[in-house]
């Protein structure tokens, strides 16, 4: 069942390609261009969910909280609507204000996890006080459609990544973020917030990701098996990313720590100064993504930051960035891509690199310990 591969979780890192195809197929429109009259999108939500929103709240756990992140980003930076992301725990005792065109999205790859299940309950609870029409505005997005959470909320996107047994999220994390990229593109055009061109555009980003993926499988994972060998003392990482690729940091933190169990922390690169850079010494290994944009400049200053601590610098960086490769001590190179459709691939060599160094140490990657598939209880 493994077909080969060593463990779930390094097959299901191997499946992202097909997974990112999938959900192009499902959402968009693959012929679709700016000539067209027509939505770029079909994710078959009713213009009652989507229409007039003045903004968005995301709740979810773990990983699915981080694909929010990513979502956050989308919603907010292309379809200019202002968007919260929760914590399920929390916001079941901590609710946020709503009004009638509040979209609630909870996000959960099994549709199964207590906390995400109770504040979405309450969700509903709350919605059905209020004035009628406003039920439609809750959303889930899942890999589960038949799950507990499919038969609580109205409205469903499902990512198509199939079933994941590893317990580290791995593809469906990607598909979560594929259907952010759905969402936030379906609202970016109802609200006409970018030209038809700059969409057209993003298209032609999104159809090519999974090539790209390949090539990183392709052509970085032997070098990272190699690179993990170098950590086989190592107590504790830094992951440093900002903006978009923030929460690639915190996810590639999260990975490690769930299977390696070595002590990780995702910061926001420009957070460092602020504390955290205390940390830092010649044993504590410092990941940056660094992807041109609208930070590249900043982010390579804040992992000079952390050279002048003597940290070893690793870099997620595109391989012909002579600034970057000076910067960084070792590179993982991956291809140059719009910011804005860069966590697709950034999360690629953090997952393998997690999935490298928890091998290395022997450890069952696919059953870490004191953790299951999915949490069902509070
Ligand atoms: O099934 P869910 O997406 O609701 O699960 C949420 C978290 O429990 C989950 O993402 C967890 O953090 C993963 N083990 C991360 O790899």
């Amino acid at each position: 069942e493994k077909q080969g591969f060593k463990h779930y979780m390094l097959k299901e890192i191997y499946e992202q390609p097909g997974v990112v195809r999938a959900c192009l197929e499902a959402y968009f429109d693959t012929e679709w261009s700016a000539a067209k009259a027509s939505s770029p999108t079909k994710i078959g939500l009713s213009d009652a969910v989507l229409d007039d929103l003045q903004q968005v709240q995301i709740i979810a756990c773990g990983t699915s909280w981080h694909a929010g992140l990513v979502g956050k980003y989308l919603l907010e930076q292309l379809a200019g609507i202002p968007t919260s992301v929760h914590y399920a725990s929390e916001y079941r005792y901590s609710a946020s204000p709503l009004t009638k065109n509040t979209l609630t999205i909870g996000v959960t790859q099994s549709g199964e996890t207590a906390d995400t299940l109770a504040a979405l309950a309450m969700e509903q609870e709350r919605r059905s006080t209020l004035s009628s029409g406003f039920e439609a505005r809750l959303l889930g997005i899942t890999n589960r459609p038949e799950s507990s959470l499919g038969h609580l909320v109205p409205n469903i996107i499902e990512t198509h990544a199939g079933i994941e047994i590893g317990v580290a999220a791995t593809k469906t994390f990607v598909a979560q973020v594929m259907a952010f990229y759905s969402l936030a593109i379906d609202l970016t055009y109802r609200r006409q917030a970018r030209s038809s061109e700059a969409l057209e555009q993003l298209l032609d980003g999104l159809r090519q990701l999974p090539a790209q993926i390949e090539l990183i499988l392709e052509s970085q994972e032997r070098y990272i098996e190699e690179l993990a060998h170098d950590f086989a003392e190592t107590q504790d990482f830094i992951f440093l990313g900002r903006g978009i690729n923030f929460p690639i940091a915190l996810e590639g933190a999260l990975k490690l720590k769930e299977i390696s169990y070595i002590h990780a922390e995702g910061y926001p690169a420009g957070e460092m100064k602020h504390g955290p850079i205390a940390l830092l010494d010649a044993k504590v290994p410092v990941v940056t993504i660094a992807m041109p944009g609208t930070v590249f400049e900043k982010v390579l200053s804040n992992a000079q930051e952390a050279r002048a601590r003597d940290a070893r610098l690793i870099g997620v960086t595109p391989m012909d960035e002579q600034e970057a490769a000076d910067t960084f001590d070792t590179l993982i190179p991956v291809p140059h891509v719009d910011e804005i459709l860069s966590p697709i691939l950034t999360v690629i060599p953090l997952q393998l690199l997690a999935y490298h160094i928890a091998a290395r140490r022997g450890l069952d990657v696919d059953q870490p310990r004191n953790l299951a598939k999915s949490v069902t209880v509070e």
